[in-house]
């Protein structure tokens, strides 16, 4: 009897061993330790032997159930840890790996530009106008004073629009000015940004460019506040209020008298050099940097757009807007600005 016990017990243990599953270790419960299984088959035939037999057999067949017990529940928490390590395996990660960046964008520093320009122009009480970039003759050139066989038109080198007549890509933004007269009454006090084109193209000119044009017509506008306006202007945005101005005559054609707007280098400070007597690259030493045209509108022009000459005066200018930016940021070629190359841009 005794080694029978021995015989299922090393034969239960061999088996819960090989067991791969909970439902083998279940499966072997039941068949060794069931109600109806070997181990009770045993304790019901205890009956049949003598009483010291059945003292001796009989509590060894209780500790080996009891063992077996042990046994069957020590596999149940085996699998259980087997089953942690293989999703532990399976789903592993570093959490000490550092995240992955989402790449934010940004406005592009042109684009930032325009908008510093507008809110300077919104604190001194201008709105903001608009016109196309597919503009007519009549716009681009007629109503500013600039008729078809006039030489001023040579200054512009025009892109005209094929198959379409009197077409042309605007070669500046002061079309704007006259769609904005004439269909507003004075007093006026507008800016206007945006692209503007002509064939050219080198380290500071390109065939697609900004401009920003202003215009102020009232009674009594004079030089004076031209210069006021674009003095800080160029103040604010190149953040320095030390930068002075300069007039220099010119002619355009929509105004008179017509002038050249230049600003001190915000770099050198109109010295030409830097402080240890290094020359300055950006105004290439003049100390005076170029910003764009200006002038009081001619009276020609307020008249063409219905305005009383006599009653009313005014002032425009239109500056290149890249060229501001690349003083701003110091940018030697116009092209970085338009190539959106990532390494460029997001150095700002
Ligand atoms: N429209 C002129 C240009 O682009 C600039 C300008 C604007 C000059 C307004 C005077 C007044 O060349």
């Amino acid at each position: 009897m005794k080694s029978k016990i021995e015989i299922l017990k090393s034969q239960a243990l061999a088996a819960l061993k090989a067991a791969k599953s909970d439902a083998e270790v279940r499966d072997l419960e039941v068949k060794y330790l069931g109600r109806n299984g070997l181990f009770n088959d045993i304790m019901k035939s205890l009956k049949d032997l003598s009483d010291e037999e059945k003292r001796t057999v009989g509590k060894l067949a209780n500790e080996t159930k009891t063992e077996l017990e042990a046994a069957v529940q020590k596999k149940y928490a085996e699998l259980e840890m087997y089953a942690f390590d293989v999703i532990a395996d399976k789903e592993w990660m570093d959490v000490t790996v550092p995240g992955k960046k989402p790449d934010v964008g940004h406005r592009h520093l042109i684009s930032k530009f325009i908008d510093d320009l507008e809110v300077v122009f919104g604190r001194m009480g201008f709105a903001v106008a608009e016109g196309p970039d597919i503009e007519t003759e009549h716009y681009n050139f007629d109503q500013l004073n600039m008729p078809a066989d006039h030489p001023s038109r040579d200054m512009q080198d025009t892109f005209w629009v094929k198959n379409l007549k009197r077409m042309v890509l605007r070669t500046h933004t002061s079309p704007v000015q006259i769609r904005h007269m004439e269909s507003h009454k004075p007093p006026v006090r507008v800016i206007s940004l945006g692209k503007t084109f002509r064939k050219d193209s080198d380290a500071t000119h390109s065939p697609m460019f900004h401009q920003i044009e202003g215009l102020m017509v009232d009674t009594d506008i004079s030089i004076a506040n031209l210069k006021a306006v674009l003095t800080h202007l160029l103040q604010q945005v190149f953040e320095d209020p030390s930068i002075k101005t300069r007039f220099r005559t010119s002619y355009f054609p929509f105004v008179e008298p017509g002038m050249e707007v230049d600003c001190t280098c915000p770099i050198c400070h109109g010295e030409g050099k830097l402080a240890d007597n290094v020359p300055c690259k950006l105004c290439k030493q003049c100390g005076w940097l170029e910003i764009g045209g200006a002038g009081m509108v001619h009276p020609k022009v307020l008249e063409n757009v219905g305005y009383d000459s006599k009653k009313y005066t005014g002032f425009a200018f239109g500056f290149g807007v890249d060229r501001m930016v690349m003083i701003r940021h110091r940018v030697n070629h116009l092209r970085l600005l338009f190539e959106n190359d990532l390494r460029f841009i997001d150095q700002f």
